[in-house]
């Protein structure tokens, strides 16, 4: 008889009992109980809070809860840990966990940085260790339908990718929350920028970038309890041009006087509205992966479709189809979706559409550091 493949146990760092606590590890069941994907337990988790903490605990189901992660990697045979820390904490504590042998799922910003990057690219090379941060937009049935009809080259050349998300007024101007605070990791480049570029960039084929150039404004800030805190980017503009000639532009704000398609006024959000738009450009197509509509035909005949995509993925959170590809790659080893070598392009990237931004000029990537990525 076959035995059957042990557990992987894993330990999650940061964890609030909240819609995002998971991060696509548990499935509600029938009776709305929250359940582990297929081939792991919830072990342990570590957060700073011990009130959070227990609750957590109790909703997820996990065996014990520490408020130190350190203590929690010195007492648990672990395989996995999955970090959901706030973003400045992320490359220590996944230096920490690579120390300690384990497999890490970080949530995305990865770092605070390229160079923060490059540090924990080379902590992965020097481990055995299956190393991932969470881009859940790539793992959609319409990001891997639209990846792959680029692949086939049935929409001509790729020569453009818009990508937007776009709160409008007033935004994220109450207290000092790390979004708002550069030294603590925020920023809306990084924070949601970070997702709609990788979602294009993945499903163009991770063209190799050549230069950006980029302008933000912190332009909320008048409004905040407290300016001096509020430090980093609320709204940021951008342009990247890949060495095949095609590019991406994006439009990210935590905050802007627009008027958005959906309406105006919420009260019971910090935003009035919150739209994006991820729409890709070929020579014989285009493809709108928020809509999920595929445009193909000649110019004066052309068409407007809805994409097919693979019933198994269709209306799947893409955090589970992500946490799931995780534990697969554990447990067969095999490279994940998204590399340690994309991540660290990724986050070249964005540190040259940071400086760009800062030294108001186009900034070329060879630029920056150089690094073993390819
Ligand atoms: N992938 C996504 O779509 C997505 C969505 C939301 C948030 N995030 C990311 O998740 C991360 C956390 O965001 P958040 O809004 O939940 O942050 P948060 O500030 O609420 O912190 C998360 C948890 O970490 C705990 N914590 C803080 N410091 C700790 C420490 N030193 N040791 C142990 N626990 C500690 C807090 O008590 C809290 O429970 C961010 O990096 C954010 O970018 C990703």
């Amino acid at each position: 008889m076959k035995t059957p493949t042990p557990k992987i146990k894993i330990g999650f760092m940061g964890l609030r009992p909240s819609r995002f606590g998971i991060r696509g590890f548990a499935v509600p069941n029938e009776a709305d109980e929250l359940v582990p994907i297929p081939g792991i337990e919830f072990t342990a988790l570590a957060d700073i809070n011990a009130e959070s903490g227990q609750a957590a605990k109790e909703l997820f189901g996990f065996k014990r809860a520490y408020t130190d992660y350190r203590e929690m990697l010195k007492n648990e045979d672990l395989d996995a840990v999955v970090i959901t820390l706030p973003t400045s904490l992320h490359k220590q504590a996944t230096l920490d966990c690579l120390a300690a042998n384990v497999h890490v799922l970080c949530d995305k910003p990865p770092a605070n940085d390229y160079e923060e990057m490059l540090e924990i690219a080379a902590a992965v090379e020097r481990s055995d260790k299956q190393y991932m941060f969470i881009r859940q937009s790539r793992f959609s049935a319409v990001a891997q339908a639209t990846r792959q009809r680029i692949q086939s080259g049935e929409l001509g050349d790729v020569y453009a990718g818009e990508t937007k998300w776009i709160r409008t007024r007033g935004a994220q101007v109450r207290g000092d929350t790390w979004r708002t605070n550069k030294s603590k990791g925020g920023g809306v480049l990084i924070d949601l920028g970070i997702h709609g570029l990788d979602l294009l960039w993945y499903c163009m084929g991770n063209p190799v970038p050549v230069e950006v150039s980029a302008s933000e404004t912190p332009a909320f800030k008048q409004f905040a309890p407290d300016p001096e805190q509020y430090t980093a980017d609320d709204n940021f503009f951008f342009w990247i041009r890949f060495e095949n000639d095609a590019i991406i532009q994006g439009s990210f704000a935590f905050g802007m006087n627009q008027v958005g398609p959906k309406g105006w006024k919420k009260p019971e959000l910090d935003y009035s509205d919150e739209w994006q738009v991820n729409q890709i450009c070929g020579t014989q197509g285009g493809i709108d992966i928020v809509g999920g509509k595929l445009i193909t035909g000649s110019s004066t005949d052309f068409e407007l479709s809805q994409l097919p995509v693979d019933p198994a993925l269709e209306g799947i959170n893409p955090m589970i189809t992500q946490a799931k590809h995780f534990v697969e790659c554990i447990q067969q080893n095999k490279k994940p979706q998204n590399s340690i070598e994309q991540a660290v392009q990724l986050m070249k990237m964005l540190s040259a559409l940071s400086k760009s931004a800062e030294m108001k000029r186009t900034i070329r990537l060879d630029e920056l550091l150089t690094s073993t990525e390819n």
